[in-house]
């Protein structure tokens, strides 16, 4: 292939991923963008193999094989997958594209293609250690964050006496390496400060991540993306590949941007997560909150399906736990038949409601909701007042009224969906426990909430054959 067609490839590629993000911004297209993100992805691929970088038969051999055992990984991985998963996931594929720059840096430096001198060696110098630093930082950091999100490590914060002192120190400590690594590269002797540097960014990566309590973990699933964006820019820089340096800046800056919107949702300073060590808000302390000594008034599916019916405007707001009992298609037959009795039926998303980004979004287009029925937080939230019947669907920190009550709990200033001011709000869950904060959750001893305990598929159920029976 020539290098003038490999060059408009990937002009090409760039452009069909600039047209996936736009895409991934609403419902509607979202199918389109990832049609384009795949096609890129599809034509980048192709023109790096032959781009004649790549130019003995055995290398060809060893990517085709490479290729191969990575294709059925993904395939099988994706099937199998379950929704709830798909955080762990990501912060997985996260660590590998970490991973991957810091093995192209020690390659660069190790078994450099062509000899270089004077001010390119000391950029190209630059160039490694940037990609290693970021890509260790990555690497380890997503790797806790899929420890923590799996459960495979404790989501409680780890809050070592001194952290921020330690981290800055860390910091100081990389940047000496750092002029030590480019002045002693000059003689090519400088592997001894690279992997120094990479044991210090493996552990700054670890503890930045473990001082992050439980309900704060969606920023920094955001922001690992960002980090594992600028990786990937990095190792474009190292390798002198421009197709791989504005994806990953694409992805860094697209990864950084969700991040703030997160932050703001969440009410988090976005500077002191790029910094780490932030989100204290513990992972599972029980705050101890007045109201929940007041009495918890249950309902039955009969009861919920007679207020739904006589109601003018409902509101539902999904939860993590409509994902975990599959719920959504239930939800969807219970609007049409709303809907059909010309009863308003709106939805209400909180940005982190699930356990990813646009998680309720993916379920409910899933289900074939309407999307011009489902509405963002702040489209929604002064609605409430006006609402006869909210129905809760296996939230709960989302509607935890203590975030605007209680400026001590660890969810304290986060923005919330104010189901408790509808006539009546209707709360699906399974018990009393504590959601994803593991706090103490006001609304449901509210005088107007009304509980109605059972899987949220099967109490749905219930309440759509007293529906049906009773038109
Ligand atoms: P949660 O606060 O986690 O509450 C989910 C509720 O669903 C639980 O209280 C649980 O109560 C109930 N539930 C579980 N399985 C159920 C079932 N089969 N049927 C009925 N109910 C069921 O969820 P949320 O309100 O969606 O809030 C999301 C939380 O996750 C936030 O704290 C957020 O910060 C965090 N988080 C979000 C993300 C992103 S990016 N969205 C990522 C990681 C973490 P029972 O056990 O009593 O049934």
């Amino acid at each position: 292939m020539s290098q003038g067609l490999v060059t408009v490839t990937y002009i090409g590629a760039t452009i069909l991923f600039i047209l996936s993000l736009g895409g991934l911004n609403h419902q509607e297209t979202a199918q389109r963008g990832n049609i384009y993100g795949m096609v890129g992805m599809v034509a980048a691929i192709l023109a790096t193999v032959f781009s004649g970088a790549i130019n003995t038969p055995s290398a060809h051999i060893l990517l085709i094989i490479a290729m191969a055992i990575g294709t059925i990984i993904g395939i099988k991985l994706a099937q199998e997958v379950k929704m709830t998963q798909m955080p762990e996931l990501v912060a997985i594929l996260h660590s590998f594209v970490g991973l991957a720059a810091v093995l192209v840096g020690y390659v660069n430096l190790i078994a450099p293609e062509i000899e270089i001198t004077g001010v390119e060696k000391t950029i190209h110098s630059v160039e490694i250690y940037l990609g290693v630093l970021i890509g260790a930082i990555t690497f380890s950091g997503s790797i806790i964050a899929f420890g923590k999100l799996s459960g495979r490590i404790d989501g409680k914060p780890l809050l070592l006496p001194a952290r921020h002192g330690l981290n800055l120190g860390l910091v100081i400590l990389m940047i000496w390496l750092g002029k030590a690594f480019v002045v002693s590269q000059a003689t090519g002797s400088g592997l001894l400060f690279l992997l120094l540097m990479t044991v210090i960014a493996l552990g700054f990566g670890v503890h930045m991540v473990m001082t992050i309590g439980g309900a704060d973990m969606p920023v920094v699933i955001s922001m690992l993306n960002s980090y594992s964006g600028w990786a990937a820019a990095a190792t474009g820089f190292m390798l002198a590949n421009d197709l791989l340096i504005v994806t990953g800046a694409l992805v860094g800056s697209s990864g950084a941007i969700l991040s703030y919107i997160m932050c703001r949702a969440m009410n988090r300073n976005f500077i002191s997560v790029i910094m780490g060590g932030f989100g204290t808000g513990s992972g599972d302390t029980l705050t101890p909150l007045t109201t929940s000594s007041g009495k918890v008034i249950a309902i039955s599916a009969e009861e919920s399906a007679q207020l739904l019916k006589v109601a003018k405007s409902v509101v539902i707001i999904p939860g993590y736990g409509m994902a975990v009992a599959h719920a959504q298609h239930t939800v969807y037959e219970i609007t049409k038949l709303l809907r059909e009795q010309n009863i308003k039926v709106r939805f209400a998303i909180h940005p982190v409601a699930g356990r990813m980004p646009g998680h309720m979004n993916v379920l409910l287009a899933e289900a074939k909701v309407p999307y011009d029925i489902v509405l963002e937080m702040d489209e929604i939230n002064q609605d409430f007042p006006s609402t006869e019947v909210a129905i809760v669907i296996g939230a709960n920190d989302i509607v935890n009224p203590s975030a605007q009550e209680d400026p001590n709990s660890p969810i304290g200033g986060m923005p919330v969906l104010e189901a408790w001011k509808a006539k009546t709000a209707i709360v699906l869950k399974r018990s009393m426990a504590a959601g994803y904060a593991g706090i103490d959750n006001p609304l449901f001893y509210k005088e107007n909430t009304r509980m109605l305990f059972g899987d949220a598929k099967e109490s749905l159920g219930a309440v759509l054959s007293y529906l049906h029976k009773s038109p």
